[in-house]
């Protein structure tokens, strides 16, 4: 059997309690269990409505991990609006985002403190999804290499493990309708192979990919899956991805 594909589903800030259990209702309508069961799939749900997906997954069995989309890098304390590794974990949490575009370009987060959440994440024995990727003037500018080698340096000093994916995700296709090309993708898993002298292996795509054009990618070598966002929102063509990537 084919190895199993990651598909994450990235909701942002987006479905309310109730619209985010109707979809749960209707992805699993949609897909058969054996589909859930021939991929791994995780679904990076708005905080609030995570207590509510966990227990829902949970009473019915069904085959969905949860993901978190952020957590700040300390165990506990006095950091208002922030939350934890140990409360996320305690509501079912096993995968966390980290270094998404969002989070760098639009919340500020600098490299120094995503560097933090991966050694913090890593200390507490946690899966991650490190999302990396070049703005458009770094491609202009002949600078990706320079950038991607920036962004993957936290690793060189971490023993690599089964538990971090790197989703490659370049700001200029976040949300854009511009996909990377075949190429763009190859030429970055290369990229990656060589920046990690072969330690990074588990990579995935992610920037407008949708249910029309997954079908292309889906056989590109080294890539192990996707984090898809706005065409995630919609059950019916996340299902779609699930079974075309
Ligand atoms: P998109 O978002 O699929 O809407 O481009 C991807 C992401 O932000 O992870």
């Amino acid at each position: 059997m084919a190895d199993k594909k990651l598909f994450c589903a990235n909701w942002k800030m987006n479905k309310t309690v109730e619209e985010a259990l109707v979809y749960i209702k209707n992805l699993t309508t949609i897909l058969k269990e054996e589909e859930f069961n021939a991929q791994d799939i995780i679904i990076f749900p708005n905080l609030c409505t995570i207590d509510s997906l966990w227990r829902t997954i949970g009473f019915y069995h069904y085959n969905i991990k949860l993901g978190g989309q952020n957590f700040y890098p300390v165990k506990s304390g006095a950091y208002t609006g922030e939350t934890s590794i140990d409360i996320l974990k305690s509501i079912g949490i096993e995968y966390f985002l980290i270094g998404h575009s969002e989070r760098r370009h639009i919340l500020g987060e600098t490299q120094d403190f995503i560097d933090k959440k991966v050694l913090f994440a890593i200390e507490n024995k946690v899966k991650i999804i490190y999302c990396f990727g070049e703005k458009l003037p770094d491609r202009k500018d002949n600078k990706i290499e320079e950038v991607i080698k920036q962004q993957l340096n936290v690793f060189n000093t971490i023993d690599l493990t089964n538990d971090i994916y790197f989703a490659y995700e370049p700001v200029w296709a976040i949300g854009t309708g511009i996909r990377a090309t075949k190429q763009d993708i190859t030429d970055m898993t290369t990229l990656v192979k060589d920046i990690s002298k072969g330690k990074i292996s588990k990579l995935i795509y992610g920037g407008s990919i949708d249910d029309k054009n997954v079908g292309e990618l889906s056989n590109i070598k080294n890539i192990s899956g996707y984090l898809v966002g706005s065409a995630s929102l919609d059950p019916q063509k996340f299902a779609e991805i699930v079974r075309k990537g």
